[in-house]
């Protein structure tokens, strides 16, 4: 039984998901987090921001794989400090930028040996129903596998782990625009169907509000300010100005 939910039965009412209060991330002097606090009680939260403004730093921060100062917690414990392996323990999974599926496994061995380390509600077969396309593909090894693809297994992976919190860093990133939408419909069935908690990344705005239910911006290492994703999907000009001119607008 995965440590998180315990704690998460006892109380379900006050414990967030994750917590972060005054998160800081250095880089020898640069600071790539200053002070960030974010709240994720249930449901989807997006975070949004230009490029280097400190959101993989973030999303390291909270599995791990960085050292940083501050409080994370996870259901009201405090996983801040402690390694990547016991923070993936308590419940939770992480789709990294740029995906990182190993080139020597196929889609099945990826699938099989990510259910080796945790025996929850996911299965290789159901995350084959999930997504059929990956059936398909099932031998082949994951050099072999298109943008989208590549993207499926990883969130697959991250899903047999039994996540209480799946955080995703740009899963649209470098997918056709049709994949994008599928990914959508996935994740919001997912948050609907599932108590899991998700945390995502996203510099592509439709798909963020589109997915999550608010939405956190993130200025040069802080997070200045969150809202309902329905209010940024409203405000043309509140978009202009937090994403500037490559943002890829809503309704755009
Ligand atoms: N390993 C590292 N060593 C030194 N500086 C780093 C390292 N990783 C990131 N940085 C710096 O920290 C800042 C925040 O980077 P980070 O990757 O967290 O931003 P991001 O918001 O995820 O950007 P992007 O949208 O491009 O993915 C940037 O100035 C970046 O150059
Ligand atoms: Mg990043």
């Amino acid at each position: 039984m995965r440590a998180s939910k315990p704690a998460a039965a006892r109380e379900p009412a006050t414990q967030a998901a994750l917590a972060i209060d005054r998160l800081d991330v250095r880089y020898g002097r640069a600071r790539a987090v200053q002070q960030a606090s974010l709240l994720l009680e249930r449901g989807t939260l997006a975070i949004v921001g230009r490029n280097g403004m400190g959101k993989t730093s973030l999303c390291n921060a909270v599995t791990g794989m960085v050292p940083s100062s501050g409080s994370i917690r996870l259901f009201g414990e405090e996983i801040r400090g402690l390694p990547p392996h016991r923070i993936a323990r308590r419940g939770v999974a992480y789709v990294p930028q740029g995906r990182r599926v190993w080139r020597s496994l196929t889609v099945d061995e990826h699938l099989r040996l990510a259910h080796r380390f945790r025996r929850g509600e996911w299965t290789p077969d159901g995350i084959y129903e999930l997504f059929p396309r990956l059936k398909q593909r099932r031998h082949n090894g994951g050099t072999q596998l298109s943008g989208g693809e590549q993207q499926m297994l990883a969130i697959g992976r991250a899903l047999l782990l039994d996540p209480s919190l799946l955080l995703m860093d740009e899963p649209t990133e470098g997918l056709a625009p049709i994949i994008v939408e599928q990914l959508a419909a996935t994740l919001r069935s997912l948050a609907a169907r599932t108590e899991m908690a998700i945390l995502l990344v996203e510099q592509n705005l439709r798909f963020a509000v589109d997915v999550a239910d608010s939405v956190a911006v993130m200025v040069n290492g802080c997070v200045v300010r969150t809202m309902p994703a329905a209010a940024l999907a409203a405000d043309r000009a509140l978009q202009q100005q937090l994403m500037g001119v490559h943002a890829q607008g809503v309704g755009s």
